[in-house]
């Protein structure tokens, strides 16, 4: 009894580090995306600005916010974002998107990309976040 005890105390433990280790991340990816905020808008109500809003992203595909004009680069390029694609996109747009009107040069601290990954995947398509 004691044991088991003992071990759901350890679980409940681990399960509230990660989740405070998850929160501390999206917050300093909400940070990083100050970054992003001159084009992008994310979250309840985002519009699209110069760049398309960025909701619900995890598991969207490329070029497809309503109402946005996108290059023929980024519509076509095939891709449906998710965590590697993102990271990969993020690290250099115009080597994984050419001729994309993105005017971004990139971010490539490694540290700072996850950050900006777990920030951004948590807004579904309605901008709420899942937790
Ligand atoms: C100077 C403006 C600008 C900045 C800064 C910028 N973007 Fe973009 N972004 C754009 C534009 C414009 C597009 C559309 C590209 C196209 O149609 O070729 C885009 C496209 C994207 C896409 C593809 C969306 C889709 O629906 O396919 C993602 C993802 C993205 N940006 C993420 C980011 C993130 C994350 C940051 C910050 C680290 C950022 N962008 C910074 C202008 C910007």
């Amino acid at each position: 009894m004691k044991k088991l005890t003992f071990g759901a105390l350890m679980i409940l433990t681990v399960t509230a580090t990660a989740t405070s280790a998850m929160a501390q991340d999206a917050a300093a990816g909400k940070t990083s995306f100050n970054k992003c905020l001159a084009c992008h808008a994310i979250g309840e109500g985002a519009k699209n600005k110069v760049g398309p809003e960025l909701n619900g992203l995890d598991g969207r595909k490329s070029g497809t916010a309503p109402d946005y004009n996108y290059s023929d680069a980024n519509k076509n390029s095939g891709i449906t974002w998710n965590e590697a694609q993102f990271k990969e996109y993020i690290k250099d747009p115009k080597a994984k998107i050419p001729g994309t009107k993105m005017a971004f040069a990139g971010i490539k601290n490694e540290t700072e990309i996850n950050n900006l990954w777990t920030y951004v995947s948590q807004f579904d398509k309605d901008g709420k976040t899942k937790q």
